[in-house]
């Protein structure tokens, strides 16, 4: 969480830094705070959001300035306040810092340096951090970068930080270690970004530091990558990004959530690529090529996770064990790293991921790692942490995703992990042709599928105007559709903060079938295949207690209609893909009945998109 920028070049910096600040809004927008230096250090900062920083700045002369930095944050440590805002600054005046992550050990950071006479205006860990820089490059008489490598060697923890001292103000350092840090490479200047965005428009030339490196960025003398743990420098490697700009623009939509609802079928298509070139031919994953062997020897395969990733993974459970035969478990990855889980050599441990920066699950791949697993990882962010820190593994390619609530990504990793089944089970021999024929054909046409889903979305738009009151939600569905029925809780109550549970609908008659009343609306997915009658049961029981249902029924349903207040129709299809259809007025419903509310849908409360801390 937290999002940090800096520029260091000829170019004005204060535009650089708010139109920056604000793409990485996403990542926590607590508080919001810039330095800017000319021939003096300027620090404002503002609680909430970058537009309320940006409303600090009414004189001109307080924008002049070619090096800064800024922050967005997410709170940890201290309430989100002006105070601890970042940047933080050290006891002397003359140190800045901007600082994303935790430092563990703060406390006993802090009392050596309470001891010393220090005193800290703020909460924060990061503030701990400035000083014990200011501390070391004062007793040993050294250089800032100097000065950031020993503090850095006491420091327990997580952080990307930029670091800079207007007693030497033509150099920015920075360092990495568990939070993302990007810099970008222009002529004469240097962009720094928690990701690429702050600076996609001006270079594409992007130094990702890895895990303990530092950058010293000096105005003269250019970039110096050092390894922290060897004190040794480094060469950089600069990759050329090609990422879209429009990416990251809402191109017309009211909100970043809805565009990225609406490219869903881009997404997917962007996920097959170069993988189903057609249903005729064989499913071309390299990753899953290259490293056959480890999927035909696997005892088991275990995913690990959070959030809506989670519930990813366990449609992958239900998908995997269908196709492939092999046992499958599915871990929440916060728990699976504090417990003492039993891993053998030819376990095969797939993270899944959007961010690839989730604090919980890359530790659960790190003790995964130790115990001797063959790490698969599935991610959207290129180059990210996770994508670093596994064996191997494969894009999601779903796009850059700025709506703080996961959609497109969702569907890119379920569409994925269902050719990845569809690939390891046709290998094994475990499919028969019939079926893999039926089901890849389907899968291939899902793109367009989609779409026609999505042009439902006024009639989806119109049912959610009668919820707008409704203080709970439940989500039922079956087999397949139970993790969607997790996955449409999750998203009205993120974006929307009604609270909404989703259950197996056979779970009902166990308990959560007592909070069934007139008040309370029932979303059910009741597709047309396996356990349809099942679900109508479910949908009497509901309807004899008064509860109100929005059924996701399978085109030209009679059924259902007759007892649903509302219906939404997908189109018939194979079990393995309405899942992945069924997932889609769900998101659309959690959307318009949030919008109608005047929710931040973007941006929703106490929220971030990547979660970077435990
Ligand atoms: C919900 C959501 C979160 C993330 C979770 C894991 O809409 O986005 O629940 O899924 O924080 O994040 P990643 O997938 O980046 O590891």
């Amino acid at each position: 969480m937290c999002g940090i920028v800096g520029y260091i070049g000829n170019k004005p910096v204060y535009d650089i830094l708010i139109t920056g600040l604000k793409k990485l809004e996403y990542r926590g927008y607590d508080s919001a705070g810039v330095m800017i230096y000319d021939k003096s250090l300027l620090i404002k900062k503002s609680k909430g959001k970058v537009a309320d920083l940006e409303s600090l700045f009414v004189n001109d002369q307080d924008k002049k300035g070619s090096i800064g930095m800024g922050h967005t944050r997410w709170a940890t440590h201290g309430a989100p306040n002006q105070i601890n805002s970042h940047p933080h600054v050290s006891n002397s005046g003359e140190i800045s810092l901007v600082h994303n992550g935790i430092i563990e050990n703060y406390h006993s950071l802090k009392s050596v340096l309470l001891k010393k006479g220090y005193v800290f205006k703020s909460d924060t860990d990061s503030e701990v951090l400035v000083n014990l820089i200011e501390d070391i490059k004062k007793t040993k008489k050294i250089k800032l970068g100097k000065a950031t490598y020993f503090a850095l060697k006491q420091v327990v923890g997580a952080y990307a930080i930029a670091v800079f001292d207007s007693t030497n103000p033509t150099e920015i350092i920075t360092a990495k270690l568990g939070s993302p840090l990007a810099i970008g490479v222009g002529e004469s200047e240097y962009y720094i970004g928690s990701d690429p965005s702050p600076f996609l428009e001006f270079t594409k030339r992007c130094i990702y530091l890895n895990d303990n490196e530092m950058a010293i960025i000096n105005l003269k003398k250019g970039l110096t990558l050092r390894d922290i743990k060897k004190d040794s420098i480094i060469d950089p490697f600069i990759e050329e990004l090609k990422h879209d700009i429009e990416e990251v623009e809402k191109g017309g939509y009211d909100h970043f959530m809805l565009k990225e609802i609406f490219e869903q079928p881009k997404s997917i298509k962007d996920t097959f690529r170069g993988r189903l070139l057609s249903p005729s031919l064989p499913i071309k994953i390299s990753s899953i090529e290259m490293h056959f062997d480890k999927f035909r020897s696997a005892n088991r395969i275990i995913f690990i996770s959070c959030g809506t990733s989670w519930h990813a993974s366990l449609l992958a459970e239900y998908y995997f064990e269908e196709l492939i035969r092999i046992p499958v478990k599915v871990e929440y990855a916060s728990e699976f790293r504090y417990r003492n889980p039993v891993i053998n050599k030819g376990d095969i441990v797939i993270p899944v991921s959007q961010s690839g920066e989730t604090a919980d699950t890359l530790a659960a791949i790190k003790m995964a790692k130790e115990k001797g697993a063959f790490l698969y990882g599935i991610c959207n962010v290129v180059g990210s942490t996770i994508a670093r820190e596994t064996d191997t593994g494969v894009y999601t390619h779903a796009g850059s995703e700025i709506g703080v609530a996961s959609t497109k990504a969702f569907s890119c990793q379920i569409s994925l992990l269902l050719l990845m089944a569809l690939d390891i089970g046709k290998r094994l021999g475990r499919i028969e042709e019939i079926r893999y024929q039926k089901i890849i054909k389907e899968l291939a046409a899902i793109p367009k599928t989609i779409e026609s889903v999505l042009s439902k979305s006024k009639h989806i738009e119109d049912i959610s105007e009668n919820f707008l009151e409704a203080s709970n939600f439940i989500y039922l569905g079956r087999g397949y559709h139970f993790p969607i029925a997790l996955e449409g809780a999750l998203k009205l109550k993120e974006i929307s903060y009604i609270h909404a549970e989703g259950y197996p609908a056979a779970e009902m008659k166990h308990g959560p079938i007592a909070l069934i009343d007139k008040y309370m609306p029932v979303v059910i997915i009741a597709t047309n295949k396996s356990n349809y009658h099942k679900v109508v049961s479910n949908i009497m029981e509901i309807k004899a207690r008064g509860g109100r249902i929005i059924a996701i029924v399978s085109s030209g349903d009679t059924e259902v209609k007759k007892l649903a207040e509302y219906t939404i129709e997908i189109p018939n299809c194979d079990e393995l893909i309405a899942p992945i259809l069924a997932n889609i007025p769900l998101q659309l419903l959690s959307y318009y009945i949030a919008n109608k509310k005047g929710c931040n849908i973007d941006q929703p409360r106490n929220l971030a998109k990547s979660v970077t801390v435990e």
